[in-house]
């Protein structure tokens, strides 16, 4: 079946959407770009001449890029304080949104964000590309089955500071506006990959340090976890550290046996390798399954166009819900960390 052309304007044209959201938006044969938009216009301009898009259609305000009838969806990437003011215009309009995550700089934000989608039919997308990785949908349908009661977990994601990094410079990251910094920013990426897999989190307690002035917050955090399942683990998360391998593993233990997923990007692919058995005695050999994993960006917007096309919201994999409870979690955490480690309770909408 050949699908609707869907005509889409991108607001906020840095790092991210220059890089990464072009690419896979021409990659993708049913999406055209046709406007830019962002606050210094020089940038909307050169994206504009980058995307094939007539010079004409670089606009000035966000109410002229929602108020355009010929725009089928914008897809926002500004700096997160900014996600409300969008999906203001996104439900006064009734214009489809697709925007970057996290779902805002704080957890009232956030909220008012999830009231507004849910007031509204709107296909409302959050950018967590994490979501739609291949490893989740095989751990979850396939692996997780084969190894009883899920007992416990370790995540982890740590890595050394990278002073290159080209993001670290844009002005929004070194003076933070949302909640821990990095920790919200790149941590709920994490967050959604842990409860994807493992289902939603009830609890934490933890302490959190901020370790490079860079950061301009909080950026490394270490801390134990409840599940709503009642499954007990831990969660570390930092890049701010000296020299040391960028290590992202999550290991899961069951009644059965115990899954070790380990995406660490000095890998030449990520594995999942898993053992069964109930006891040291009864343990099988392990099996080690290579990821072929997929392009996340290129595949969040395939399912944001199907949903935009089908003018259906409940096809939308990662609602502002969802999304809210991975920012619900790092609040949590900086809760706790500023009370002793003592434990919090996760924030529902
Ligand atoms: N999914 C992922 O893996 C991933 C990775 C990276 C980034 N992101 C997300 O993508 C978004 C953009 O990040 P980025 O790294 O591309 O940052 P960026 O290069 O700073 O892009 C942000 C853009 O927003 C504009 N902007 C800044 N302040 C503004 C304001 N007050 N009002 C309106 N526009 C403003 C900037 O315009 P000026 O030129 O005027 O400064 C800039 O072009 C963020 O939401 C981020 O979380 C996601």
């Amino acid at each position: 079946m050949s699908s609707r052309n869907l005509n889409l304007a991108v607001v906020g044209t840095g790092i991210f959407a220059t890089d990464e959201h072009l690419p896979n938006i021409q990659k993708i044969d049913n999406l055209t770009p046709v406007a830019a938009y962002n606050r210094t216009r020089a940038k909307a301009e050169a994206f504009a001449e980058k995307a094939n898009i007539d010079k004409a259609n670089v606009y000035d305000s966000l109410e002229e890029v929602f108020s355009n009838d010929k725009i089928d969806f914008v897809d926002a990437l500004l700096p997160v304080q900014h996600n409300l003011d969008v999906v203001k215009l996104a439900v006064q309009h009734k214009k489809p949104l697709a925007f970057e995550k996290p779902i805002a700089a704080n957890l009232s934000q956030a909220k008012e964000i999830v009231q507004l989608a849910r007031s509204s039919d709107v296909p409302i997308a959050v950018l967590e590309n994490w979501s739609f990785r291949k490893a989740t949908k095989i751990l979850k349908e396939e692996i997780i089955p084969k190894i009883g009661d899920i007992i416990s977990f370790t995540y982890n994601g740590t890595g050394a500071f990278d002073e290159g990094n080209k993001y670290s410079n844009t002005s929004w990251r070194v003076k933070p506006e949302h909640i821990g910094g990095y920790l919200s920013d790149g941590g709920v990426h994490q967050l959604a990959l842990l409860t994807d897999v493992l289902g939603p989190v009830e609890s934490i307690s933890a302490f959190t340090k901020q370790v490079r002035e860079q950061s301009g917050d909080v950026d490394i955090l270490f801390s134990t976890v409840q599940l709503k399942s009642k499954a007990i683990g831990t969660f570390t998360y930092g890049s701010a550290f000296g020299a040391t391998d960028k290590n992202s593993f999550f290991t899961i233990f069951g009644t059965n046996g115990s899954i070790v997923y380990n995406f660490s990007p000095h890998l030449a692919k990520p594995t999942i390798t898993y053992q069964t058995g109930s006891s040291k005695q009864s343990a099988s050999e392990k099996v080690v399954i290579e990821v072929d994993e997929v392009n996340t960006t290129f595949e969040e917007f395939t399912n944001f166009a199907a949903a935009v096309e089908a003018n259906d919201k409940s096809l939308v994999v990662v609602t502002p819900e969802k999304a809210f409870h991975h920012l619900a979690i790092v609040d949590a955490a900086l809760q706790s960390s500023k009370n002793n480690g003592s434990n919090v309770k996760v924030e529902l909408p």
